[in-house]
Parts: structure tokens; sequence; C-alpha cells
């Protein structure tokens, strides 16, 4: 029986245990998939419990994505070039940590027939989240505008991966095919980090954020006319990718978005 798991803290309410669960169950595959709440000063017990435990993969969620670096006896060059894994592969003899969150990105527009090359796409926020979204558009061709509250971080990521960084208050000047919304603003409220009345000049607004899926973000989008991507596509298209890597078999895409909805709506309801 092979193990995977996701390492955070908190992974309570993560929905990556039913996503790959599920995934294993539909290709017929022994294994399990378990959520490991790793407290920050645990971390390097929790490496040496991979190794130990032969554990075969693991996901790496927040706050461990830029501190499980050292720990890893190799980085693939995207890891190396986003600046955080969340994905380590255990090949017997060492720890292997690559992204996928980009391609999480990357195959949730390519799948909504998003079309960046030479086109501006615009991006909210710095942060860690930020930075797989904004090498995804560039790897895609997109010319890239971050917009952040600390200006000096939007240049900061811009000039590490490409792009041009601007104070959040110009948002109203902005325009592009896309618009990206990376911050925390809208998780578990209603809330949005930008004004109504851009969505106008975009054609395509995706959020991370997928509690709710229909964040005011995305709710002010498509009332204004743009196709809309949620969170949950991203979240769904890089936990794929990870199980490619762990099992070498391709993922049962839609079925692992139904346990993961299944999983959030459950949520959502029993509040
Ligand atoms: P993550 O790794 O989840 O991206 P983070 O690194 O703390 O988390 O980044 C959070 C992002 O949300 C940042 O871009 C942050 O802006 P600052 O760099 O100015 O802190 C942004 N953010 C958080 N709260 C915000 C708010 N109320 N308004 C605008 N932006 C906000």
């Amino acid at each position: 029986m092979r193990v995977f798991g996701i390492i955070g803290y908190p992974v309570g309410h993560s929905l990556s245990p039913a996503m790959h669960n599920a995934a294993l169950r539909a290709l017929g595959l022994e294994g399990v998939y378990g959520a490991f709440e790793v407290h920050p000063e645990d971390l390097p017990a929790a490496v040496a419990g991979i190794r130990a435990l032969g554990i075969g993969g693991v996901s790496v969620t927040v706050p461990h994505k830029e501190t499980i670096l050292p720990y890893l006896d190799e980085l693939d060059p995207v890891a190396r070039e986003i600046g955080a894994v969340n994905t380590v592969l255990n090949l017997g003899d060492r720890l292997k940590g690559t992204n996928t969150d980009w391609l999480g990105v990357k195959r949730s527009l390519e799948e909504a027939g998003v079309e960046l090359r030479g086109r501006k796409a615009v991006v909210i926020g710095a942060g860690g989240a930020a930075r797989a979204v904004v090498y995804a558009l560039r790897r895609m061709g997109a010319e890239v505008a971050i917009y952040n509250r600390t200006p000096e971080r939007a240049r900061r990521l811009a000039r590490e991966l490409g792009g041009r960084g601007y104070p959040l208050e110009e948002i109203g000047e902005a325009s592009g095919e896309l618009i990206v919304q990376t911050t925390s603003v809208g998780l578990e409220s209603w809330e949005s980090p930008v004004p109504e009345e851009i969505f106008s000049r975009f054609r395509v607004a995706m959020d991370i954020v997928y509690r709710p899926l229909r964040t005011r973000f995305l709710s002010q989008a498509e009332a204004a006319g743009c196709r809309v991507i949620d969170g949950l596509r991203m979240l769904v298209h890089q936990g794929a990718e990870q199980f490619r890597l762990f099992t070498g078999r391709e993922a049962p895409v839609e079925t692992m978005y139904q346990a993961a909805l299944e999983v959030l709506e459950g949520g959502e309801k029993g509040r």
C-alpha cells in the first residue's frame, strides 16, 4: 500500500485528501492519501518522517511551501524559479521538490480557451500565491502587470519573475485580456480588493480563492460580462499533476473536481 498526504498547518479543511483518494479509487490503485498537520517547528522532523516511513510523496501547503526548501535533496528548475515547493516526491534515495501550482493556473486558463501570447494580464496581489500565477502567465507569453497594496512587493515580484509592478490604488487604469485575484481578500468574506467598474475592461476573470466558490470578485466580473474561472479549477489541476507525478498515471480530473466540490459544498451546508 502506498501512502501519500498533505502537510500544512492547519490542514483540517484541505480538499486534497478527498480529491486524491477519489482519484486512487477511480483508477483502482492501492494507496491512501492522508492529511498531516505539521506545526512549523516540526517541519524538519516531518521531512525525516517522509524518508523513514517511505511515504511516496506529499503535497505541501501553507505555511511550509518556502520553508521546506532547505530540507529537500533536490529542487527542479521550476520550483527554484518560483521559490516555492507544493509537491515532494520520494525517489527512494532522495526527496525532490517541485511545483505544480503554476500548471494548475495554466491548465485552468487553457481549458477556458484563454490565449495570452502578447496580451496583457493583470495580477492582484504579490504574496506567495501570486508567484505561481505570475510564472504561469509569463510562460503563456503574457505581458504581466502586478497590482499590490504594498507596491514594493509588486515591483520585487515583477523584477524576479517578469512584468511590471504598481500600487493597488492605480488599478482604475488597468485593462487587459485577463485579471487574476491572488490575495486573501474575499476568503470566507463578501469583499473584493478591486472596484466593480474595472471589469468592463477585461474579458476573463479568475480567482484563486474558492471559499466561497463564487467570490464577490467573480460575481462582479460575471455581471460585467467576463468569462469567470473559479479557484477550484486551479486547485484540481495542480492536484491532478501531483497525482500523475505520484502514481505515473493520468489523473481523472473531473472525478477529482467532483470530490472536492462535494466536500466544499458539504462544508458550506454544515456551517
Ligand atoms: P499568500 O501566500 O496566500 O499569497 P501572503 O504572502 O501573505 O499570502 O500575501 C497575501 C497577499 O494579499 C498580499 O499581496 C497582500 O498585500 P500586501 O503585500 O500589501 O500585504 C494581499 N492582501 C491581504 N490583505 C489585503 C487587503 N485587505 N487589501 C489588499 N490586499 C491585501
